[in-house]
């Protein structure tokens, strides 16, 4: 009997360990292929959307979120579940940053758009969730063509994209010239590490000080290394909730960093940012709002992200706000607010927020 169960025991820790080696060894994921072939499969989903009828993206003010707490400094994932409906959105930005997103195209390409082998899916899935999903919630600006249903007229702009196969660009490049988000997809397993996810295709027009032909290709804990405590506090439960995510469950989190001008296009690293006379006109709020999804056919984890640019001076006319940023730039441990370049904009901003705040009196201690 105690012979039976030692070679069972030696029987299931062989078979173990050589699934594990067989798994390591796997080339890079190819997913199953599902062409677009029908106009039907791009509006099957998104049922649960409003439409909004008669949406006047120029009317639109843009949402900057104001994602800073007077607290303790907390390195957190900080996610919250998202709504359907405000997975996409649309504001009076939306023409300057598609002439943004056409001249880099046109002259930046390989700095905006980067897409790897084994992508392929998850690009048109893309796609299709783009398209299903703004068809759907913005009738009056995005629809068929009358002339062909192939093709998608996109009424602000007046492009029309044809969204069937063959398609005529790539896929990211359609869907950059249609959302107002950076588009990132990750897939588990691209890689040496079955259990990891890797940045497999990217369109990129506002990278928070990073460049995206460096970084594609890359796994999540290798793109956060120059983000402090990320090894520490993030990598463990970040890495579990992206193998574990739902497609029913889409999230989002926001972030922020402050800038010295104007640019979207950030490439170089914050804490790079040049120091010498900075006005506090020229302070820039740079908010994020990040959504994290998992497409249900390639099962890759698509994550976009909305940048807004908001001058620092424009919270003067909201005190409460600038007094909790206020509190969380103080906050802040030191190396990240090196990573965040606070020495290039810290002295400025304080001085500045020193005399708005002159006469202020929190309501509610936080
Ligand atoms: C729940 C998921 C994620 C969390 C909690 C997270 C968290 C963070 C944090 C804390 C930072 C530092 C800036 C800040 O937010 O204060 C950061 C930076 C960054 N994250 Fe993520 N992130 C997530 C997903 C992703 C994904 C999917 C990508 C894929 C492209 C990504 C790419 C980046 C990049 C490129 C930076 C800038 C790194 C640099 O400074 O060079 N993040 N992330």
């Amino acid at each position: 009997m105690t012979n039976y169960a030692i070679c069972f025991g030696l029987v299931l820790l062989v078979v173990t360990i050589g699934l594990k080696l067989f798994r390591r060894g796997r080339p890079v994921v190819t997913l199953p292929v599902k062409p677009i072939t029908s106009t039907e499969e791009l509006i099957s989903t998104f049922d649960s959307v409003s439409p909004v009828i008669g949406f006047n993206v120029d009317a639109q003010p843009s949402h900057p979120y104001a994602p800073w707490s007077g607290g303790k400094f907390q390195m957190a994932m900080g996610i919250r579940r998202t709504q359907e409906d405000s997975w996409l959105m649309l504001d009076n930005r939306y023409r300057e940053e598609q002439s943004l997103r056409e001249r880099l195209l046109d002259n930046e390409k390989a700095g905006v758009l980067q897409y790897l082998d084994g992508s392929e899916d998850a690009c048109r899935e893309t796609l299709e969730h783009i398209v299903a999903f703004l068809t759907r919630r913005f009738p009056d600006l995005f629809f068929r063509s009358p002339k062909d249903l192939n093709y998608l007229c996109n009424g602000i702009t007046g492009a029309v994209f044809r969204v069937v196969d063959p398609l005529e660009q790539h896929p990211l490049e359609i869907a950059a010239r249609l959302v107002m988000e950076d588009m990132n997809l990750l897939i588990q397993g691209a890689g040496p590490d079955p259990d990891e996810h890797y940045l497999r295709a990217s369109f990129s027009m506002a990278p928070a000080g990073w460049y995206l032909k460096d970084r594609i290709g890359w796994p999540l804990w290798q793109i956060h290394t120059p983000v402090p405590m990320w090894e520490e506090k993030l990598r463990k439960p970040v890495e579990k909730y992206f193998r574990d995510m739902k497609v029913s469950t889409p999230v989002e989190r926001m972030n922020f960093f402050m800038q010295t001008d104007k640019t979207l296009f950030q490439q170089e690293p914050f804490a790079a940012q040049r120091a010498e006379n900075v006005k506090i006109q020229d302070v820039q709020v740079r908010h994020e709002r990040q959504t994290l999804r998992r497409l249900p056919q390639s099962r890759a984890i698509l994550f976009m992200v909305r940048t807004y640019l908001t001058p620092v001076v424009e919270l003067a006319s909201n005190k409460a706000s600038l007094y909790t940023l206020r509190k969380s730039i103080r906050a802040m441990p030191e190396e990240m607010a090196k990573y965040k370049g606070r020495e290039a904009w810290g002295d400025v901003f304080e001085k500045w927020a020193e005399r708005e705040l002159a006469d202020y009196e929190p309501s509610v201690e936080c």
